[in-house]
């Protein structure tokens, strides 16, 4: 788990109820000696699918608990999250590795991983009926947009709905060979941007489960002043760097100015405001421009 104990798995890690579960549902896996192997496959032969896997299975139980699920519940969460790219283990090496655009019939091979993942999968006892759902359905959308299945909404159950955004927030803040990783807070901005792809509600929940703030978040902080999160302090990846730029006693906009509230220790964030309740209606075009503005 170590080497997860950064930045973008926030809160996730610092929780010390995570590593012995996570540990447990490891273990578990044994219960299957066919699981066991492709686990194992998985990991001599993608070594970031099978990081990917661990982490997944990690923010999956951190969510869990977030949202109040039971022990065992949270378990079999867990399992999922492990699993549920193990379908990877059937293409191609040349493929999963391709730095640049796969072509139309790669893309094809790609998109099958659900669907074999489920395969292998049912092929084995032990398995219980979220991680074989996760598995089949992980990337599928709340617009009916995603594949296989191109599913809607109403049919894609909790655990789906947490493992679509459990994996892609760990594939875009993960380092690859051929992308540069987007930090924390501004993944889950972008997530947040995105309309159609995650459940609303669940991704309020897992960015609560992160303790880390999106970029673009509206904060009121002492002194009378309003200030947008514009990333993740260096000296504090649970503490923000914030851009001052409002003065609520003077009703007026100020000269912004970026604090690291994880170093200056004599700020403090009073708290998360609703831009609309401040008479921002449209605030992601407002936030834009101030992100978009040099700061001293
Ligand atoms: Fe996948």
């Amino acid at each position: 788990m170590n080497l997860f104990a950064d930045a973008r798995m926030g809160n996730a890690i610092k929780s010390d109820k995570m590593a012995p579960l996570v540990e447990q549902i490891a273990s578990s896996v044994t219960i299957d000696p066919t699981i066991i192997l492709n686990i194992a496959r998985l990991k001599t032969k993608d070594e970031y699918t099978y990081l990917h896997s661990v982490a997944v299975c990690a923010l999956m139980v951190n969510l869990a608990r977030k949202m109040g699920m039971a022990e065992s519940v949270m378990q079999e969460v867990g399992m999922a999250g492990l699993l549920h790219d193990v379908g990877k283990t059937s293409i191609p090496d040349n493929i999963l590795s391709k730095p640049g655009k796969l072509d139309d019939l790669e893309w094809i091979t790609v998109r099958n991983h659900p669907q074999r993942g489920h395969d292998i999968l049912s092929a084995s006892t032990g398995i219980g009926s979220i991680a074989l759902e996760v598995c089949l359905r992980h990337h599928e959308k709340m617009d009916g947009t995603g594949y296989p299945g191109g599913i809607p909404a109403e049919n894609l159950s909790v655990y789906t709905r947490m493992a679509a955004i459990c994996d892609v927030y760990d594939a875009i803040t993960s380092q690859r060979s051929y992308n540069t990783p987007m930090s924390a807070s501004q993944a889950l901005a972008k997530m947040q941007s995105w309309s159609g792809h995650f459940d609303k509600m669940i991704l309020r929940d897992f960015i609560d489960s992160l303790g880390i703030l999106p970029v673009g978040t509206l904060l009121r902080l002492d002194r009378d002043e309003l200030a947008m999160v514009v990333g993740e302090s260096p000296s504090n990846y649970a503490a923000p760097i914030v851009r001052r730029f409002y003065s609520l006693r003077g009703h007026c906009e100020i000269e912004p100015k970026d604090l690291d509230i994880g170093r200056i220790k004599s700020r403090r964030i009073l708290a998360i405001e609703d831009p609309e309740d401040w008479g921002w209606s449209d605030w992601s075009a407002y936030s834009q421009k101030l992100l978009a503005k040099t700061a001293s």
